[in-house]
């Protein structure tokens, strides 16, 4: 068993703004989510970072859960609080994307893919996950959830799952990954408070190989089917479908059509 994440060897050094200004770290919790909002609303500072080794209720995007293996992979909740209409959120989750794509090409020379709006690929499975919640107190806040499977044996992932160990055929120092994946989202955090939000998209278009192929994506309820042009400044996705017409997805998945 790899030695654990502690709040200790995250922090000791770490030199960033905000990102890690506060750093929590469990042997297992329900869900980092949770415990993030909790200390959200209590007020705790935008910077604050829960990780957990593992996970008993790890979550993902639409209902689904996250498996959380015990010591293999990142499981992270970062509390954010930009002031931003709520229609803006979905840059958020860009940003972050951007970051992890970061890190992952920092730390292991491997290019991820991002697949739009929230999902990190590597040989065309899913390597990491976005989670974006909005906390609705009295002073709204963010809670970004990410999680990565670093060293998570094969046999803990659906077919569709890789980790970074498996596409590198060899374990990957967690320590080292996790603090730069909080230098990472730091400087883009940084970036996109000082009106840097074209150049992330920028850094976006270089990671997001599915743009300009076909794809498919719900749309109030309809399923739609096109080629991916772009992403709008809001975030959304821009589709082109067969009769010509642009339409723009604010939300949701795509499948990308081979
Ligand atoms: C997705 O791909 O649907 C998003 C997955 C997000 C998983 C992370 S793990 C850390 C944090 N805690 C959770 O319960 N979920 C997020």
């Amino acid at each position: 068993m790899e030695a654990p994440l502690t709040a200790d060897d995250l922090s000791a050094g770490l030199k960033t703004q905000r990102v890690g200004r506060k750093i929590q770290a469990y042997a297992e919790t329900g869900s980092t989510m949770d415990v993030a909002h909790r200390l959200a609303a209590a007020g705790e500072p935008e910077g604050t970072v829960v990780f957990a080794e593992a996970q008993n209720k790890g979550r993902g995007r639409l209902g689904r859960s996250w498996a959380s293996p015990k010591g293999t992979g990142v499981y992270l909740s970062l509390v954010l609080r930009p002031q931003l209409p709520l229609a803006e959120l979905p840059k958020i989750t860009l940003m972050t994307a951007v970051a992890v794509a970061k890190a992952i090409q920092e730390e292991t020379g491997l290019k991820p893919e991002i697949k739009w709006p929230n999902d990190l690929l590597l040989s065309g499975k899913k390597l990491a996950g976005i989670l974006t919640e909005l906390g609705r107190t009295e002073t709204p806040y963010i809670v970004i959830g990410i999680g990565l499977n670093v060293n998570t044996p094969a046999e803990s992932l659906p077919e569709t799952g890789t980790s970074l160990a498996q596409q590198l055929g060899k374990p990957v120092d967690r320590l080292r990954f996790a603090r730069r994946l909080l230098a990472e989202l730091d400087a883009a955090y940084a970036e996109f408070l000082a009106g840097g939000m074209p150049a992330i998209l920028e850094s976006w278009r270089e990671f997001a190989g599915f743009l300009g192929g076909r794809i498919r994506v719900s749309l109030n309820g309809r399923l739609l089917e096109g080629q991916a042009l772009d992403v709008d400044p809001s975030g959304a996705l821009l589709v082109r479908t067969e009769n010509g017409l642009v339409q723009s997805v604010a939300s949701g998945e795509i499948q990308i059509v081979e």
